[in-house]
């Protein structure tokens, strides 16, 4: 039975995609139970439908069948919501976009090859797909950065020693909850974040013109396997170093050119092994040798990678159940 279940995986993702894109969790108050065909009502649903729909998700535990028929939130069903603090909804929905649908079939081609698939599916790499061809689904992709990365960057400008550092990089820093959670922490840094154009654009207003924080941040849209055009005491790369090895080299190699002598760059991933986060992590590994053909690293496969660039590495500690960072220093 459980590897019939196993192999609907797809029915699991694809109901939970639903709920998400229904707004299922939103449309019930915490704390009531209501019928499907008020839920039909109002999320503009089919009520046998949704109701079916409900009972796939009451399975799985998320949101709970009561004994008079109705449906009440779980803590599961309550993170779909889009206003929780600790929402899933983007995460949901980003796991689940469209494109996705087309890759998993090829999985086998890709464990062959070990590479991406997403060119052959596409006509093209899957960054500027997602840009050009997807803007929706570039759209959830922030979204989902912006939730998980906001609470990752409040957790990680804690952790960061900060004594001396006049001048932080953050490298494919997203929309920069980062570099603003370390530019609030010390009111005497300034920082530039370094990512894709399109992404620089719609950098957290906090780090724009007009923005608190604006004065000491510089946006800077590049290309970090290029060149990384800025020398800084502090780099922090988070969740970048995903792609194919020689991206990661090249960026390295970019970041060692870039820095000031005894530099510290902090490189953050979820690691495959030693996590709670096990089965996560390992899917995300496959989504991204199906995308990028890259991979989630497992620590020596990072400690490989840093110590090949030259970088000499200090030590790995926590930032989070799901976050390690690997502090290294540029040498003298
Ligand atoms: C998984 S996100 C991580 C975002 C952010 N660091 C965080 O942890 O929230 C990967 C980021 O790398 C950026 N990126 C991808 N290719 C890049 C490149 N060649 N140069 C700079 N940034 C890049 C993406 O636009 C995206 O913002």
């Amino acid at each position: 039975m459980r590897l019939r279940e196993l192999v609907f995986g797809c029915a699991c993702a694809g109901a939970v995609r639903a709920a998400a894109r229904l707004g299922l969790a939103d449309a019930l108050d915490d704390g009531s139970s209501l019928s499907a065909s008020v839920l039909a009502e109002r999320v503009d649903a089919h009520p046998g439908a949704l109701a079916r729909l409900l009972r796939a998700l009451s399975s799985y535990g998320v949101f709970e069948q009561q004994p008079d028929g109705t449906f009440a939130h779980t803590s599961m069903s309550r993170m779909l919501r889009a206003d929780a603090p600790d929402s899933l909804h983007h995460i949901a929905l980003w796991c689940t976009e469209p494109w996705t649908w087309q890759l998993w079939p090829r999985l086998d081609e890709a464990v062959r090859t070990g590479g991406s698939v997403f060119p052959e599916v596409f006509g093209k790499e899957f960054f500027p797909y997602l840009q050009e061809d997807a803007p929706d689904s570039a759209r959830v992709f922030d979204r989902a950065m912006t939730g998980s990365s906001r609470q990752a960057a409040a957790d990680l400008a804690q952790v960061l020693d900060l004594t001396g550092v006049t001048e932080v990089v953050d490298i494919g820093g997203g929309q920069g909850h980062v570099l603003a959670a370390l530019l609030e922490k010390q009111p005497t840094l300034r920082g530039t974040l370094l990512d894709l154009p399109q992404v620089v654009a719609g950098a957290d207003t906090r780090l724009r013109d007009g923005g608190p924080l604006a004065s000491r941040t510089r946006l800077l849209p590049g290309d970090c396997r290029r060149t990384v055009p800025v020398s800084g005491d502090l780099y922090v790369i988070k969740n970048v170093l995903e792609w194919d090895e020689n991206s990661t080299r090249r960026t390295l190699r970019n970041i060692m050119k870039a820095a000031r002598p005894g530099a510290s760059v902090v490189i953050v991933e979820n690691l495959v092994d030693g996590t709670p986060s096990m089965r996560f992590t390992s899917a995300m590994d496959l989504l991204l040798l199906l995308n990028v053909g890259g991979a989630k690293h497992s620590r020596d496969s990072l400690t490989a990678l840093i110590t090949e660039a030259g970088l000499r590495l200090g030590g790995v500690t926590t930032v989070n159940a799901y976050l390690h960072a690997f502090h290294t220093t540029v040498p003298g």
